[in-house]
């Protein structure tokens, strides 16, 4: 049955909740996501975030030190996300540390892509609606209340594909066919429910851990 979602109480919040206890507990570069960005001993690179929603993954990266730029197109989104990066900023310490790394940007990656010429680049489209939407967390029921489906989302990874000079993260549902429409991934980073397909361009220059 379906069901009316409300995103009204939709609020970025990097400090409480589930982001702000995973960054306390210190999850570290062993993480899948930060696996399939290329972090390793010496290698913190930069990422832009061509979906960057509620601003999750990009804070989990940009706690473990990547400097990482954020691209939202929704309106509503990008100020949801402004106003919990200022909250962030505004607690000081290693939250305020984390937001120095990020930098938020309005606007569609499709063009703005090839001017920032990216290192990494993740993308995480609103996912093919499942069967069962239980399944699917209230939070991304509520984006998807505000900015719909991605059905450009193909297009989005040509883009990226073309403009990344070490590789692309495409985040998706473990089980989902691969993208269509895209080459194959150069391997895969399996989570609980998602999984991230991995594309290399290039190696990624080691550089000095930024932590
Ligand atoms: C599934 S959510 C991303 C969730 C995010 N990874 C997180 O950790 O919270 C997808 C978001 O990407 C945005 N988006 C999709 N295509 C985009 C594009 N071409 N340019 C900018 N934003 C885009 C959507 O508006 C939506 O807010």
């Amino acid at each position: 049955m379906s069901q009316k979602i409300n995103a009204d109480d939709l609020v970025v919040d990097f400090v409480g909740g589930a982001v702000g206890h995973r960054f306390r507990k210190g999850e570290g570069r062993g993480n899948a996501l930060a696996k399939a960005a290329g972090l390793a001993r010496g290698v913190t690179p930069d990422i832009v975030d061509a979906t960057a929603g509620l601003g999750r993954d990009a804070f989990l990266l940009a706690s473990l030190g990547c400097k990482v730029t954020l691209i939202e197109r929704s309106e509503r989104v990008h100020a949801l996300l402004a106003d919990g990066m200022a909250r962030a900023a505004a607690e000081g310490g290693a939250y305020a540390e984390t937001i120095a790394r990020m930098t938020l940007l309005h606007g569609d990656s499709r063009e703005l892509l090839p001017r920032l010429k990216p290192q990494v680049v993740l993308v995480d489209p609103m996912h093919p609606p499942r069967g069962n939407t239980a399944e699917v967390k209230k939070e991304m029921r509520q984006i998807r209340a505000i900015v719909g489906a991605d059905p450009d989302a193909e297009e989005l990874m040509k883009v990226a594909l073309a403009c990344a000079r070490c590789r692309v993260v495409l985040k998706w549902p473990l089980r989902a066919e691969p993208m269509a429409g895209i080459r194959k991934p150069s391997h895969q980073i399996l989570g609980k429910s998602t999984r991230y397909d991995v594309f290399v361009n290039a190696r990624i220059t080691p550089q000095p851990d930024k932590d």
